[in-house]
């Protein structure tokens, strides 16, 4: 301890943080509007049929309302549960994290954004072990990357989210594809640039244009020791791909091994 002014880097450490905060505390306020929403019409379905089942003494109409009710509440709790996970103070700390958990949760934020803008979701999840990461973090760049995806497909398309375990680097890949606009080769060293945006300020949805997103996503990814990359051919679609480290048992105490470095982040190259 030296008791004096913090260095550059130390500021330049705690600024970094802060970034990384509030953009948390702005997407949770996205979220809440989408999600507010999305209560709602999971409410009208069980009152609805609360009415329903109260109208109709015979035993099989009871029967569907108590069912269509159950339903409603089950996605309900899928939804607290998935912004609880975001908003709960969980420990800041990394610790072994399954990432399909983690993707399923982000999926149900933004289930019904997609079906609005008539965007297809498949998932692809093979068997993976838990990764080391901070769960609250790697769920804020799934959500950006999401958002960015559906914001690439205007007109709708598809979104394909895959997970990989790659056992030779002892990682486990995330990779975000969506079927839209595609990046220019000139832009894409520029995209994971703090306040680059090619967008007009927030979209119907509130969501977009301040350019923080993917610069939050690589601030991440790079204190999990991992990485994050981009393919993508205009007029087909864009990829992102994270590479996350294997939760190591004996490594867990130590500084974590870093992926190689595979130098800039970006290719344009036809997607496989
Ligand atoms: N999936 C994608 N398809 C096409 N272009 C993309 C995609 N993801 C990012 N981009 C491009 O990269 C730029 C930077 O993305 P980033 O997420 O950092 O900012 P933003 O989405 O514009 O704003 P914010 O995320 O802060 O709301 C975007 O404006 C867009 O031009
Ligand atoms: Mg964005």
């Amino acid at each position: 301890m030296t008791g004096g002014q913090p260095s550059k880097d130390e500021q330049l450490e705690a600024l970094k943080q802060q970034l990384v905060h509030a953009q948390r505390m702005a997407a949770l306020g996205e979220l809440v509007g989408t999600t507010t929403h999305e209560f709602n019409n999971v409410l009208m379905t069980i009152l609805n049929y609360a009415k329903l089942g109260l109208r109709n003494k015979d035993e099989p109409t009871r029967d569907k309302a108590f069912e269509k009710i159950l339903a409603a509440s089950q996605r309900a709790e899928k939804i607290t549960n998935s912004v609880l996970g975001l908003a709960r103070n969980r420990k800041e700390e990394f610790a072994p994290t399954d990432v399909t958990a983690i993707i399923q949760e982000s999926l149900v934020l933004l289930e019904r954004e997609m079906q609005k803008y008539r965007v297809a979701v498949r998932c692809e999840f093979a068997e993976v072990p838990p990764v080391r990461a901070i769960g609250n973090q790697i769920q804020q760049v799934l959500l950006n990357l999401m958002t960015n995806a559906r914001q690439a497909m205007p007109n709708g398309g598809e979104l394909v989210l895959r997970i990989t375990h790659d056992s030779a680097a002892s990682a486990v890949d995330i990779t975000v594809r969506d079927s839209g606009s595609g990046i220019p080769r000139e832009q894409l060293s520029k995209i994971f640039d703090r306040f680059y945006t090619t967008k007009q300020g927030p979209d119907a949805s509130g969501k977009g244009g301040t350019g923080v997103g993917l610069s939050t996503c690589k601030e991440i990814i790079d204190a999990h020791q991992g990485r994050i990359r981009v393919q993508s051919t205009v007029g087909q679609g864009t990829a992102f791909i994270i590479c996350l480290p294997v939760f190591q048992e004996q490594a867990s105490a130590g500084p974590a091994v870093p992926l190689p470095k595979l130098g800039v982040p970006t290719e344009n190259r036809q997607m496989s």
